[in-house]
């Protein structure tokens, strides 16, 4: 039974153990990644893209570029999280695409290219902010999944702790067209966690009225 949101906020912990005997079963991994693609976009252009990596050579291979952390070979899907770098520029023709989708009369879809395209210069002027700025939107999608997973019974840990270029050759990407953003093993905890440790409510957060 799917556990309420309540449920599995307390349930997610960046789990460290997996048993590697579990595997999640497909509808449970479907609707994980789902959660991810449901996920806010800026401008709704969605530039994320999710490997989901069973196989267990390359999973250990991606262990060795990540500080070997033992979560990514031990896990049972491990996600890793990429966004596209040239796709977000307007000269692919992807933005230009994407919007299409959204059926609008041409005034308004040049309104957007437009608006696009001018967030674009002065936000996006070279891959390195186009990574920074869809990681953002990433992450957003990511937390989303470990939740997601949480309500499925699924345990995760968000890893930043890899050598990106190292990865990226592992998974043989055109750093042009995909970076990845971060590593999301999903699988089934080995052991319970230690009690969650967090500041005061007070502390972080302050209301303005
Ligand atoms: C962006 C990000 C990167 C992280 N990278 C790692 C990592 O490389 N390895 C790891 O074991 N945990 C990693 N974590 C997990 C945090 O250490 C963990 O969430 C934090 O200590 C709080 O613990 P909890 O999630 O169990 O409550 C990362 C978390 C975030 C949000």
């Amino acid at each position: 039974m799917n556990k309420t949101f309540e449920e599995a906020m307390n349930f997610r912990h960046a789990c460290k153990e997996f048993d590697i005997s579990r595997k999640i079963p497909k509808d449970d991994i479907e609707f994980v990644l789902n959660a991810g693609i449901q996920s806010p976009t800026s401008y709704g252009l969605e530039f994320t893209k999710y490997l989901v990596i069973e196989n267990n050579e390359l999973k250990n291979r991606i262990q060795n570029a990540s500080m070997n952390q033992e979560q990514v070979s031990q896990c049972s899907h491990l996600v890793v999280v990429l966004v596209r770098i040239d796709d977000a520029k307007i000269k692919s023709g992807t933005p230009k695409q994407r919007f299409e989708r959204l059926n609008l009369p041409d005034e308004t879809l040049n309104f957007f290219l437009d608006m696009y395209g001018q967030f674009s210069q002065t936000h996006l002027k070279d891959d390195k902010d186009i990574y920074h700025w869809t990681s953002k939107q990433a992450y957003i999608s990511i937390g989303n999944m470990m939740t997601a997973a949480a309500v499925k019974g699924i345990d995760s840990c968000p890893l930043e702790g890899f050598e990106k270029d190292k990865i990226e050759e592992i998974l043989e990407l055109n750093n042009s067209s995909f970076q990845v953003a971060l590593v999301l093993p999903l699988g089934y905890r080995n052991r319970d966690p230690r009690d969650s440790i967090r500041l005061d409510y007070k502390e972080v957060v302050e209301f303005i009225s």
